[in-house]
C-alpha cells in the first residue's frame, strides 16, 4: 500500500498524432425516457423558456462544452417518421414508440431540435431511419432541412416558420442496423444496398452533406466482418463509420473496469486498418474517419433484457469511478486523434447522462467534470507521449500500464497538457516528466479529480462532493523535467507552459 513506483512520461511537441477535433466533444439526445421530454424540453415548466427549452439544462449543456448533437436516436430513430414531428404542435400525431415501449407525442421534432442547436451554438447531427423508414423519406428530410429553393418540402419548412435553410451537415445512415434488437434490423448485404441508395438520394438533395455509416453497434459477434463489408461497399459515399461502446464495472473490480482502454484502443486500430484496407490501391480515396457516436458507462439502469422493450428510462446514477472512466475514453480518443474525429457521449440529460433533472432543478453527475475539462483541449494537437509505468495483468488483455496517458499541445498558448489516469486502486505513482524540446516553466497548473470513495455519487442539492480541484504548483526542475506523484485512483491534467 502506498509505495511510489517510478514511471516516465516524455513529451515531444514534434510527435503529433492529429488535431484534437472539436467534434470529439459531441453529445446525443434521444427520444427515450426523460431525455427530451422533461430534460431538454419541458413545456409549461417554470424552468423552461417560451419555446419550452429548459434554461437550466441549456446552461449545464453549455458548461459541458457540447460541440455536436446527435438526434433523434439511437434505437428510436429506426421507427421514427420525421413528418410526424413538424407543423402545428397540437395537430401532430401521438404514436406508440416501438424501440423503447413509450408513447411519442411528437411535440419536439425537427424544427424544435434544430432551433435548440442554434440556441446552444452546437452543430446538429441527424440520424435517419434506416430501419423501418424509406430512402425517399430520408431524401425528403434533407430537402425539408437544407433546400433553399421553393420546393414542396422547403416550402413546408417556411410554412412552419423557418425561411432560411438550416444547413445541417452531418447525417447518419441509420443506427445500429447490425443489431437484432433494432427495428428494421438488416444483414450487411441489405444494409449496404439501402445505405448506398439513401446516400445517393440524400446527396442529390444536398451534395455538401457528410454521411456517417452505421458501423458495428458493439464489439460482439462478427463485428469485424460487418465493418469490413460496410467500408468495402460504401467507401465511395461515406465520410465516417460509426462505432458504439458501453462499458460497466460488472465484476466490481476497479482496475479491470478501467482496463477497458485496451479494448477501445484495439478496436479503433482494427477499424482504422479496415478503412485503410478498403482504400488500398485507390488513387484518390475518399477520406473516412471514425465517429464514436455512442459511448459511455452503462450497465446498471438497463431494465429487463439488455435491449428489451423494457420501458426502462436508463437513469443511470454515476459515481466517482465512472468519472475516471471518462478520462480513459478521452485518452483513447486523443491517442487516435488522426482517425477518431467525432465522438458523442450517450446521452445529454437524464438518460445515461451527466445532467440529471427533476421538475425543480438539476444536479451534475460526477462524470460531468472530466468531460467539460477535456473539452478545453479542443483544437490542440494530440501528442504521442512516451510512457513507461508499472503494469498489471488483466485476464484476456495481457499487461496494462497503471498510468493511462494522453497529451496535447496548444501551439499558440505554448502549453502542453498531460492527461493522466492512475488506475492503481491503492498505488500512488511518481513519474518523471520530461519535455524533449526544452525546460517547461516551474509553475504547473494542476486539475485533479480525486475522491476516497470510488462509489460516491451526487444527488439533488448535493452535487459538490465529487468535483475537481485546481491548483498551481511549483515543481523543482532538473534538466527539462520534474517529478510528479499521481495519487492512487485519480485523474490529473497537468498544464505545462513551455
Ligand atoms: O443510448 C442508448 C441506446 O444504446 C441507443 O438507443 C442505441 O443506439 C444503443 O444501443
Amino acid at each position: 500500500m502506498g509505495q511510489q513506483p517510478r514511471a516516465r512520461i516524455k513529451v515531444d511537441t514534434d510527435r503529433v498524432i492529429g488535431v484534437v477535433d472539436p467534434r470529439l466533444f459531441g453529445n446525443f439526445a434521444e427520444h427515450l425516457g426523460r431525455c427530451i421530454y422533461g430534460g431538454i424540453f419541458d413545456e409549461g415548466s417554470p424552468l423552461a423558456d417560451s419555446d419550452g427549452y429548459r434554461r437550466d439544462v441549456m446552461e449545464a449543456a453549455r458548461g459541458l462544452g457540447v460541440s455536436l448533437l446527435r438526434w433523434p436516436g439511437g434505437n428510436f430513430a429506426s421507427g421514427y417518421n420525421w413528418k410526424d414531428g413538424i407543423g402545428p404542435r397540437d395537430k401532430r400525431p401521438v404514436r406508440p414508440e416501438g424501440a423503447w415501449g413509450g408513447v411519442e407525442p411528437n411535440r419536439f421534432g425537427t424544427d424544435e431540435f434544430l432551433r435548440y442547436c442554434e440556441r446552444l451554438g452546437v452543430q446538429p447531427y441527424i440520424c435517419i431511419n434506416a430501419g423501418l423508414g424509406t430512402i425517399e423519406e430520408a431524401r425528403e428530410w434533407v430537402e425539408y432541412v437544407n433546400e433553399s429553393r421553393h420546393t414542396y418540402w422547403a416550402d413546408q419548412r417556411r410554412k412552419n416558420g423557418r425561411d432560411k435553410p438550416y444547413g445541417v451537415k452531418y447525417w447518419g445512415l441509420g443506427n445500429e442496423i447490425d443489431g437484432p434488437w433494432q427495428l428494421g434490423h438488416k444483414n450487411a448485404e441489405d444494409y449496404t444496398k439501402f445505405a448506398l441508395e439513401a446516400a445517393k438520394a440524400m446527396r442529390r438533395a444536398d451534395e455538401s452533406i457528410a454521411l456517417i455509416a452505421s458501423g458495428s453497434s458493439n464489439f460482439r459477434g462478427d463485428w469485424v466482418t460487418w465493418n469490413r463489408v460496410v467500408l468495402e461497399r460504401l467507401k465511395s459515399e461515406i465520410d465516417f463509420i460509426s462505432l458504439h461502446t458501453y462499458i460497466g464495472n460488472r465484476e466490481n473490480n476497479f482496475e479491470r473496469f478501467l482496463a477497458a482502454s485496451a479494448d477501445l484502443d484495439e478496436r479503433i486500430e482494427v477499424v482504422e486498418g479496415l478503412i485503410r484496407a478498403a482504400q488500398a490501391g485507390a488513387a484518390n480515396p475518399r477520406p473516412i474517419h471514425i465517429a464514436f457516436d455512442e459511448w459511455n458507462v452503462w450497465y446498471r439502469a438497463r431494465g429487463g433484457g439488455e435491449f428489451a422493450t423494457g420501458r426502462t428510462r436508463l437513469e443511470e446514477i454515476y459515481n466517482y469511478e465512472d468519472a475516471l472512466a471518462m478520462g480513459m475514453f478521452f485518452n483513447s480518443f486523443f491517442r487516435h486523434a488522426n482517425i477518431v474525429t467525432i465522438a458523442n457521449l450517450a446521452q445529454l440529460v437524464n438518460v445515461i447522462a451527466p445532467i440529471f433533472t427533476n421538475e425543480k432543478g438539476l444536479f451534475l453527475q460526477p462524470i460531468y467534470f472530466p468531460i467539460a475539462e477535456y473539452g478545453k483541449q479542443r483544437g490542440n494537437v494530440a501528442l504521442n507521449a512516451l510512457v513507461t509505468s508499472p503494469e498489471y495483468e488483466v485476464p484476456g488483455k495481457g499487461k496494462l500500464k497503471y498510468l493511462d496517458v494522453s497529451a496535447s499541445y496548444d501551439g499558440k498558448g505554448k502549453a502542453v497538457y498531460l492527461n493522466v489516469l492512475n488506475r492503481g486502486e491503492n498505488m500512488d505513482i511518481s513519474a518523471r516528466i520530461d519535455n524533449v524540446e526544452g525546460k517547461p516553466d516551474a509553475q504547473v497548473d494542476v486539475w485533479e479529480m480525486n475522491h476516497a470513495g470510488l462509489k460516491a455519487t451526487h444527488t439533488f442539492g448535493d452535487d459538490h462532493k465529487v468535483r475537481p480541484v485546481t491548483r498551481t504548483v511549483r515543481v523543482s526542475l532538473r534538466a527539462n523535467g520534474f517529478t510528479y506523484t499521481f495519487p492512487r485512483h485519480s485523474l490529473t491534467i497537468l498544464k505545462l507552459k513551455l
